[in-house]
């Protein structure tokens, strides 16, 4: 979900409205805005996307100069508009927007309910403006009790203590009718950001939100609430204490967060590949390296602590980025030598493997929000708490928001530096992604002495080469994709097939094409689709292999030829040098010829551009596809 406040001197509904737009990636099963006027809340909401709630609102004069927003990305409750956001309590007095879940607010609920107060919807937040109009009510009843910060501000003071009930993860912004200078927000565990303009402010789950009005950002820790008021913020604990806080500046603009000419996010995104591998090579590798040089030629940044000693990887992820993470384990396996394991998140949190000191946890999340993987570094954090200062170190991020949750939980992060993206489905940050495996494992393997130099400098060589074949790949194949994309509008089903280093780029493939165009795919290594899927072959079932040479270009040839012989219709992603390729695929999406290690890069550009097409093609939504958030910050 994404949440916007405004309070300042200009019409606050038109501010919220834009920053819903700009947060529509979080979540876009309904949407709605609060705001005070005349000492009354006006609340309106609507079902669906965001233009719903834009056409209710059109040709409503509304001056108000304070309000929240919210878009749902749909937890508890149907996405109605009575579940939509934001919710009041019983005297519509306090209007509510949240992001998270409230883990306890089936017995808040209840408390609530057997004290007067009156439910209109089947969420969690509900609970919220409940609670904190009833500890008003409380605050007013004995004003001679009441502590310092309540006279200061008794909103901030119900909020506070509201908070301190609710368990779970959550971001909150709360308005009052009784308090129209006020907004109130308050961050645990789901992301928060403040905005400072001139006499006015704003906060968003997310930057992108901010950026239009200002670069000066205040992202708020877990368990800190703020108020803002036209005359600044003031931020505080959940146990009340005052914390001097200072915004930082942002480094990018607005511009970014358009589509240039794009018909969609997703297309722009595809097209910046080039660009973001170059960003990645100029980070990551240091230029003055040669062979007889005495230091690595990656340039991280790591901890020397990370390094000694090191005896097992473990990799925890949700999602695209567990498919970059099982390339990151052949990686370090294959250049390192260093066993590694790879887990999503979710399943990570509740059976963890057993820990040895000698671990390296490495959490990958390009949001660095997403709830599952952050929880699952933060039990490992716990799980490594008081032990050796070496073993607290060997914790790593990798993150294309390094300013994120993520950022602030680990010791030590690697910037993937991809720009903000905006389509949901993952595309650039997924190749930058797979660049920041490169440089670590390369990293690891100059440590661990598992490389020649003569070696290191092969593959340094073969990554420096990547954008300009990633270009080539867009330039000569775009056209051709679109095309082949008019055969698929009305496929069920796709396999896709790949070994060894491209099997996760198979699995890749097949989620682009799941999330996008709603086609029901698989990713298989090629090896095992005769122990399974190879009974779902037949004439409609099309099969995408990749087949770029090395040493498993044989054994995915023949089995393609194994579904060939199903009469699957069969596409190759091969380079067109591979004669025997072109002999077995019915259509080829060719990628230049690289060595096998660095081939995923490659592979997965044209499976972009297939899902891109054919979702395009049948007229779907590639940016927001239904039931989707880009990120998912609850559990
Ligand atoms: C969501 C998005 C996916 C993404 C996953 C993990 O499900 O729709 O595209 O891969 O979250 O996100 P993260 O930000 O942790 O990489």
């Amino acid at each position: 979900c994404g949440i916007v406040g405004y309070i300042g001197t200009q019409a606050a509904s038109d501010i919220l409205l834009a920053g819903l737009q700009k947060l529509e990636y979080r979540g876009y099963d309904s949407a709605g805005i609060a705001t005070v006027l005349e000492g009354e809340i006006h609340c309106v909401r609507a079902k669906g996307k965001l233009h719903n709630l834009q056409e209710k609102l059109e040709g409503i004069e509304n001056p108000a100069q304070l309000g929240i927003g919210h878009t749902r990305w749909a937890t508890h409750g149907k996405p109605e508009e009575y579940n939509a956001h934001p919710h009041m309590d019983t005297a519509h007095r306090l209007a509510v927007v949240q992001n998270g879940i409230i883990e306890n607010y089936r017995e808040l609920r209840e408390g609530l309910i057997a004290r007067g107060h009156t439910f209109r919807s089947e969420t969690d937040t509900e609970v919220i403006p409940h609670l904190i109009a009833e500890l008003l009510e409380k605050l007013k009843a004995e004003p001679s009790s009441m502590p310092a910060l309540a006279q200061h501000s008794p909103l901030l003071e119900a909020v506070r203590q509201a908070v301190n009930h609710l368990e779970g993860a959550f971001a909150i912004a709360v308005i009052s009718a009784d308090f129209p200078d006020e907004l109130i927000v308050a961050r645990q565990q789901a992301p928060l950001s403040i905005g400072f303009g001139q006499g006015e402010f704003f906060c968003a789950s997310d930057t992108p939100a901010l950026v239009p009005h200002t670069r000066a950002v205040l992202t708020l820790e877990n368990g800190e609430l703020a108020r803002l008021t036209p005359l600044g913020v003031e931020v505080y604990s959940f146990g009340g204490d005052r914390l001097r806080k200072t915004p930082r500046t942002l480094n990018w603009n607005p511009v970014m967060v358009e589509k240039q000419g794009f018909k969609h996010f997703m297309l722009k995104e595809i097209y910046e590949q080039p660009g973001v591998v170059r960003a990645c090579l100029e980070a990551y590798l240091d230029t003055s390296w040669s062979p007889e040089s005495a230091t690595s030629p990656i340039k991280l940044n790591l901890a020397p602590e990370l390094y000694s000693d090191l005896k097992q990887v473990q990799i925890v992820a949700c999602g695209t980025s567990w498919h970059a993470s099982l390339v990151g384990k052949y990686l370090i396996e294959q250049l390192a030598g260093i066993p590694t394991m790879v887990q999503y998140a979710s399943e990570f949190r509740y059976a963890p493997s057993p820990l040895t000191p000698n671990t390296l946890t490495i959490g990958v999340t390009q949001s660095g929000e997403t709830a599952d993987t952050l929880a699952a570094l933060e039990m490992e954090k716990q799980r490594r708490a008081g032990q050796s200062p070496r073993f607290e170190a060997r914790l790593l991020g990798i993150t294309n928001r390094p300013e994120s949750s993520l950022g602030h939980m680990v010791p030590q992060v690697i910037d993937t530096h991809a720009g903000i993206e905006i389509g949901v489905a993952a595309t650039k940050t997924f190749v930058a992604q797979l660049m920041a495996f490169y440089a670590l494992a390369l990293d690891l393997a100059y440590h661990q002495q598992t490389l020649s130099a003569t070696r290191l400098e092969q593959i340094l060589l073969g990554l420096r080469q990547l954008p300009a074949q990633i270009e080539l790949i867009l330039e000569s194949q775009e056209r051709y994709i679109e095309e082949l994309a008019h055969d698929f509008a009305e496929t069920q089903d796709f396999i896709f097939l790949g070994r060894g280093i491209n099997f996760p780029i198979a699995l890749e493939g097949a989620l682009k094409l799941k999330e996008i165009s709603y086609i029901h795919a698989e990713g298989y290594p090629a090896g095992e689709m005769k122990h399974g899927p190879i009974a779902l072959l037949d004439a409609k079932v099309p099969v995408v292999a990749i087949a770029t040479p090395g040493l498993v270009y044989e054994k995915v040839l023949s089995n393609a030829q194994e579904a060939k012989a199903r009469d699957a219709r069969l596409i190759g992603v091969t380079p067109l040098e591979a004669s025997e390729s072109a002999e077995i695929f019915d259509d080829l999406l060719p990628v230049p010829v690289v060595e096998e290690l660095l081939s995923p890069i490659l592979a997965v550009i044209p499976l972009q551009l297939l899902a891109y097409h054919i979702a395009a093609r049948r007229g779907l939504d590639v940016d927001q596809p239904r039931n989707l958030a880009k990120s998912v910050t609850v559990e």
